[in-house]
């Protein structure tokens, strides 16, 4: 039997912040993990230079069922103590857009500093552990853990096992078996910040456009975002899709303004007014590309307006291309899945979790952090962010 005052599952970015944070309180600290190597996630994030964090970070850059949850952690370690915790160790990165801040060389760089952390915190970590079964013991409240590696006991168990993405780095469901063991209740789970993916026309469309990518606008349920949209052969990805995948369900549709900085109506009718004597997509490609021109007018049955003169171009005519471009709504099948998505959106429902220590409310000594909780972010260092931050919270009560 190996005891300890603190035993945290997941050696992802939640549970090894925790251990740090936990380990400085001198606590006794192990973090089991059942991949090879720890970090997976902030190894392979941010295409292998993981973007961390971000200038700016609100409350209405998440998503739950309680939108209050994230915010007392967020406000108590904040996108500042992260930074003052990366500068301390002398990382460099650099802001690379929208406050997105990336390392400048690799995301293992960001590992080695948590790992230095717990190092000197005193926290210990193992990998190759499968934990078999958990128990609390109903007198002393202590948890016993059969594991792979032998049997551990705990006065605090933390559960940071992160969301279900791409499952082949080591994603499991373990986190939410581990609630509804303990009585804890789990929300619906969606892949999120994840691709698209279109059937018949549609599909049709994005794939003689795979590899276009636009600044774009795109709205769904009250939310839009203003970012990059790519045409894949399955559907759109970029950041934009990402972003509103959040917020996407099953059957809802979006809706992109291929040009939110410009009001296409009134410079058609510019162009008509001044007798413009130039092809219509040959002035249409000022602002979009002519493969995007071309497929766009294809699609909305618009295909004898590129050759017909401005000079004769109805109200109509201008209204139906203001109208397909501004509000082109889009219709997708599905979403590539966890397979490729960034976060799972939904898990551990909140009611019955401490906002301030991360316990659970009916279980004392039990903690959920990190993305297995239903808080998920948006694209651009928000995830990293309340992985630090309710790890650091949850680590100064464990
Ligand atoms: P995390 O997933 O990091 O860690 C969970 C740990 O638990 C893993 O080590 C896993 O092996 C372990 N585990 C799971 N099941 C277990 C079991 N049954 N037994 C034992 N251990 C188990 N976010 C961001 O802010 N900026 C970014 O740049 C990116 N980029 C990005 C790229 C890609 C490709 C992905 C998939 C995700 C991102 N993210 C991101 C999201 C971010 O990686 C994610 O939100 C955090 O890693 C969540 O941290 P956690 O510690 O909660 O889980």
């Amino acid at each position: 039997m190996q005891n300890y005052d603190c035993v945290i599952i997941g050696a992802g970015a939640a549970g090894l912040m925790c251990a740090a944070t936990a380990g400085q309180r001198g606590r006794k600290v192990v973090v089991l993990d059942h991949a090879n190597k720890v970090g997976k996630k902030i190894l392979m994030s941010g295409g292998g230079r993981c973007n961390f964090t971000n200038y700016e970070i609100e409350p209405g850059n998440y998503l739950s069922a309680n939108p209050h949850f994230c915010k007392s952690a967020l406000s108590r370690y904040t996108q500042w103590d992260f930074i003052a915790l990366v500068e301390k160790h002398g990382l460099a990165y650099h802001e690379k857009t929208l406050g997105q801040l990336f390392c400048d060389h690799k995301a293992k760089d960001l590992l080695n500093i948590l790992l230095a952390e717990c190092e000197s915190a005193g926290a210990e970590i193992r990998t190759h552990c499968d934990i078999l079964s958990i128990e609390r013991h109903p007198d002393t409240g202590l948890y016993t853990l059969t594991t792979g590696l032998g049997v551990y006991q705990c006065q605090s168990l933390v559960v940071a096992t992160g969301g279900l993405s791409i499952p082949t780095m080591g994603a499991t469901g373990f986190g939410y078996d581990i609630a509804k063991q303990f009585g804890l209740k789990v929300t619906r789970r969606d892949a999120a910040l994840v691709p698209f993916t279109f059937k018949g026309p549609w599909l049709a469309l994005a794939q003689s456009l795979a590899g276009v990518a636009l600044a774009a606008r795109v709205t769904c349920n009250g939310q839009s975002f203003a970012e990059a949209l790519l045409f894949t052969h399955k559907g759109i990805s970029g950041p934009a899709a990402l972003q509103i995948s959040n917020y996407w369900y099953p059957g809802d549709s979006i809706s992109v303004d291929w040009l939110p900085q410009l009001k296409i109506d009134e410079q058609l009718a510019r162009w008509r007014s001044a007798a413009s004597k130039a092809q219509p997509v040959t002035l249409l490609a000022e602002h979009l590309p002519k493969r995007f021109i071309t497929a766009w007018l294809d699609h909305f049955g618009l295909a004898h307006l590129k050759e017909k003169p401005l000079a004769d171009w109805r109200n109509e005519d201008i209204g139906q291309v203001a109208d397909t471009l501004h509000r082109w709504p889009m219709q997708p099948t599905g979403t590539e899945g966890y397979r490729t998505a960034e976060v799972t959106r939904g898990g551990i429902d909140t009611d019955g979790v401490s906002s301030k220590t991360f316990e659970a409310k009916n279980t004392p000594g039990l903690y959920f952090i990190g993305e297995v909780l239903d808080v998920t972010g948006w694209l651009g260092g928000y995830n990293f962010q309340w992985a630090w931050a309710s790890g650091y919270c949850a680590g100064e009560y464990v």
